[in-house]
């Protein structure tokens, strides 16, 4: 790999060992992947303060120095971690103490937690807490070069935003963090960044349902390519788009689609192929869209629901709005949980407008920083649960053991009332 001057220094320990470490570490990963170079940037986001008994066991040993040393860095070394060399923020982590009482989740981890971030956030490290860094201030421009970890929020970057990221982990965010680089290569290169895949939609895509339906669809049938979106498309929004993103990279890899017209990139179909001429397409019509409607529902079995999940991606605050209105005169069934996750920065908003008092008012929980997915914790005794959300349905079953429903965000609050559901797909 080509090495800019800064970059042969750094390695070379001009700036201290933790940044030389960083340094080696993405050399080493930019030569497995095939990187001819570097690329500066300077929006990393990672899932830096995620609590774990290894890190428990690394903290006890030698601190939170080497606990970033060791997961961040893969550094046996022992060295101070200096301030972030560029913009860096905390995606998703595990729940924190708002959770506790509410979801099983040990008390242990959550301190371990509020260490992470004390460390972390002197570092210069900002604590999203959020899965959707989007909804809350990081909102990288076209063309930036970005360093981000979680799936949903990669595609969404990357197609939405127009930025360029590659789906990093917690070792090479971390060495982006402190050198401002990351390999140049996958979809921060204009040449990768063209369709390959046309998915024409017969049927009018409208609502956060449909469209986190047609992702599945599209991410199943194109896993990691990058699919060209046409057809009866009507126009999303941000929580429409959510669901999409999250969706292809649940039941595919996507990192990279586009819509002519609507994403940045593709201002027409011939642009998103560069030029080249289209594959041939393919089509999403009524029988694939209930084939979706039913693989996502073919985790459910019992009509008596234990527990609702809204909010993966974590939710909008037009998302908590609508859940506030739906529940407002109403109360949960007994023996029936409601959860809505959303970002931490957004539940102040969420707050001041009165929805977390009618959320709770009913008998709702609003959570932040996390999810039972990533916490692996749902209510106490939960065997069947309902989503909005297509990569809830897809991965929660098989994390926790559980049935699943999928269904609109409306069908999940009737379930959560009356404790049966009922959803159907119109
Ligand atoms: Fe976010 Fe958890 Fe869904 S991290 S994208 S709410 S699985």
């Amino acid at each position: 790999m080509r090495l800019a001057d800064d970059e042969k220094a750094m390695r070379d320990g001009a700036e201290g060992p933790a940044v030389a470490a960083a340094m080696d570490l993405l050399i080493r990963y930019g030569e497995a992947l095939g990187a001819e170079r570097l690329c500066d940037t300077r929006n990393v986001a990672g899932t830096m303060t995620q609590p774990s008994p290894i890190k428990a066991t690394l903290v006890r040993e030698g601190g939170w120095n080497k606990a970033f040393a060791t997961i961040n860095l893969d550094s046996d070394e022992e060295f101070d971690i200096p301030h972030m060399r560029v913009p860096t923020c905390q995606l998703q982590h595990g729940f924190s103490d708002d959770a506790l009482g509410v979801a099983p989740y040990p008390a242990s981890m959550v301190e371990l937690q509020a260490d992470a971030e004390s460390f972390y956030g002197a570092h210069g490290v900002n604590i999203l807490a959020t899965c959707t860094p989007y909804q809350v201030g990081n909102l990288p421009v076209r063309g930036e070069h970005c360093a981000w970890m979680e799936s949903s929020a990669v595609v969404y970057a990357n197609s939405v935003l127009g930025a360029r990221t590659n789906c990093e982990g917690g070792a090479s965010t971390g060495a982006a963090s402190l050198t401002g680089k990351i390999p140049c290569w996958g979809n921060h290169l204009s040449e990768n960044r063209y369709g390959t895949h046309l998915i024409e939609s017969a049927v009018p895509v409208e609502g956060s349902l449909d469209w986190g339906m047609f992702g599945y669809f599209v991410g199943d049938i194109v896993q990691e390519n990058r699919p060209v979106l046409v057809g009866d498309l009507r126009q999303p929004d941000l929580t429409d788009l959510k669901h999409f993103g999250a969706a292809t990279a649940s039941s595919g890899g996507v990192e990279l689609y586009h819509i002519p017209g609507i994403t940045p990139e593709a201002p027409t179909p011939e642009a998103a192929f560069g030029g080249r001429p289209a594959p041939e397409k393919i089509v999403y019509g009524e029988p694939e869209r209930r084939a979706v409607h039913e693989t996502l529902n073919n985790q459910g079995e019992s009509e008596d629901v234990d527990f609702i999940l809204l909010g993966c991606p974590h939710a909008s605050l037009d998302q908590v709005a609508r859940v506030a209105r739906a529940l407002d005169g109403r109360r949960l069934n007994p023996g029936t949980e409601l959860w809505i996750m959303l970002p931490r920065a957004l539940r102040v908003v969420a707050e001041r407008n009165g929805y977390t008092e009618s959320i709770r008012r009913a008998g709702g929980r609003v959570l932040t920083d996390s999810c039972p997915a990533m916490s692996r914790s749902a209510p106490e005794g939960t065997r069947v649960f309902a989503t909005d959300s297509a990569k809830q349905a897809h991965y929660l079953p098989a994390i926790l053991g559980i049935e699943a429903w999928f269904g609109t965000l409306e069908d999940c609050v009737d379930a959560a009332v009356t404790g049966k559901w009922r959803g159907e797909l119109q």
